[in-house]
């Protein structure tokens, strides 16, 4: 076979031949390499998907060396100047750009299924008003699972079309009252006449001139569409992981936001801005940076598993950043942002590292110019990616290689033992 791997195992001297395809071999070709009829076979060791494709899929291409990011395989820079969000989450679900009666239909739909169930704003309403908007979002999410038992029915085609158009719409509506419940505000109903941006600002600022420029509506609409997708990440592997098991999207869509919360992810966003807070201004940045080489703390929003240069989607944020100061004034932080990036992308760590400034790290300050406050980043990262985790678990279900996802482990705990009688055992304390 022209294309094959033959693999020796030295510990029996047999050969196998395995099949390559796409670059990949399968790890279940692995299982025959064994030393006995009773060896279980080989496995591989990856514990955080560092070399194993969990799947094959025709969204979003990657090239993390050359910082190329397309969705559907259109180049990001072009989506992000010429698209909107509503219709970059068509591109995603289905494949292909929106002909205008196409749009009209989908655009009507999301904003036909925008408003929430009854029991949303009651659950939101009996959190503590400084509450992460994080958890909130999570569990306002993960209860449109009980408002739609419908959900249940994953291998219903008209069923999850409708559940997918909800959650587009529900999520920014869930954002907007939470924020507003924040800050002890009523909520506002969503509007559909409105592009999906405006209507999202309409719902959180009511109406207020200053808050709703067209410029502030078309950067949350760019941030929207460069937050949109990004292949298989942390929370879109919960959501494949989640939905593989046939749990309905909103569960599975609470599983991948909790994910997205964590700092090394979407959480990135809210601890650049803290980060630059922190350090406050120019002249504190290089002993910051000191701190960061000798390991006390990571540079937030540098850095990333696939991208080794510069991440396409930072470049365009830091152009939307230009705009949205032009109509605010500048940020103070974005000197001390801008110092960081010059003093990390000459110095040896990070260059030797290949740690570049990622979506995270201008998102922020944009965010903060908004009018958000920064628990809200996450948030604001998790409403976008709903149309990605969506296309992904639509992609999951209609795959005929998928099953349930289900790890293998390497077994390193004690050997059989008899239980001991709780008199006869030895306290941890003596232990210790
Ligand atoms: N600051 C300082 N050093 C870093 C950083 C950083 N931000 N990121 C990686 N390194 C170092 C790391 O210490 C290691 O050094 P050494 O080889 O000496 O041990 C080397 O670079 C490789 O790091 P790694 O941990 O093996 O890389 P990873 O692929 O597992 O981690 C990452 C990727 C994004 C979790 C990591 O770069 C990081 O923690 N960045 C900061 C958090 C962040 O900005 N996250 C947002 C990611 S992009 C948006 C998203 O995913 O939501």
């Amino acid at each position: 076979m022209a294309d094959s791997l033959t693999i020796t195992d030295n510990r029996t001297g047999k050969q196998y031949e395995i099949r390559i395809a796409d670059g990949a071999i399968r790890a279940m070709d692995l299982r025959q390499i064994r030393t006995s009829p009773d060896d279980f076979g080989l496995m591989t060791y990856d514990p955080a998907f560092q070399n194993t494709a969990a799947c094959r899929s025709r969204i979003t291409f990657i090239d993390g060396d050359r910082g190329i990011l397309r969705y559907r395989g259109y180049p990001i820079e072009q989506i992000a100047e010429r698209s909107t969000y509503l219709e970059t989450a068509y591109l995603l679900l289905f494949g292909d750009l929106p002909a205008p009666a196409d749009l009209d239909s989908w655009t009507r739909e999301i904003g036909a299924h925008a408003a929430l169930p009854a029991s949303i704003p009651r659950i939101l309403a009996g959190f503590e008003r400084d509450a992460h908007p994080m958890g909130m979002f999570l569990t306002a999410v993960g209860a449109l699972s009980a408002s739609y038992p419908d959900a249940k029915r994953v291998a219903d085609d008209a069923s999850r079309g409708l559940q997918i158009r909800r959650l587009i719409g529900q999520t920014a509506t869930i954002a907007a009252a939470l924020f507003r419940h924040r800050n002890g505000q009523p909520s506002i109903a969503p509007d559909p006449g409105r592009s999906y941006p405006a209507n999202f600002l309409h719902m959180l600022f009511d109406g207020d001139a200053a808050a709703s420029q067209p410029v502030f509506e078309r950067a949350m609409d760019i941030l929207f569409i460069l937050h949109a997708d990004h292949e298989q990440n942390c929370s879109t592997n919960a959501m494949r992981s989640i939905g593989s098991s046939q749990a309905d999207p909103y569960a599975a869509l609470a599983g991948a936001a909790a994910a997205l919360y964590g700092p090394l992810h979407g959480g990135a966003n809210e601890a650049v801005v803290r980060m630059l807070q922190e350090i406050g201004t120019v002249q504190h940045v290089p002993a910051f940076i000191t701190r960061v080489k000798r390991g006390e703390f990571r540079l937030m929003g540098f850095g990333h598993r696939i991208y080794k240069s510069y991440d396409p989607r930072a470049r365009i944020i830091k152009e939307t950043a230009d705009r949205v100061f032009a109509a605010t004034g500048p940020s103070p932080l974005l000197d001390v942002a801008l110092e960081l990036e010059r003093i990390a992308l000459s110095d040896d760590y990070f260059v030797s590292r290949k740690l570049y400034p990622n979506v995270d790290f201008y998102s922020g300050l944009i965010y903060q110019a908004l009018g958000f406050p920064v628990a809200m980043f996450p948030v604001l990262f998790a409403i976008p990616r709903t149309a990605g985790w969506l296309a992904q678990w639509d992609e999951l279900l209609g795959d005929s290689d998928q099953k349930i996802a289900r790890p293998r482990q390497i077994y390193v705990g004690p050997e059989r033992r008899d239980y001991v009688p709780v008199d006869a055992r030895t306290p941890r304390s003596v232990i210790a």
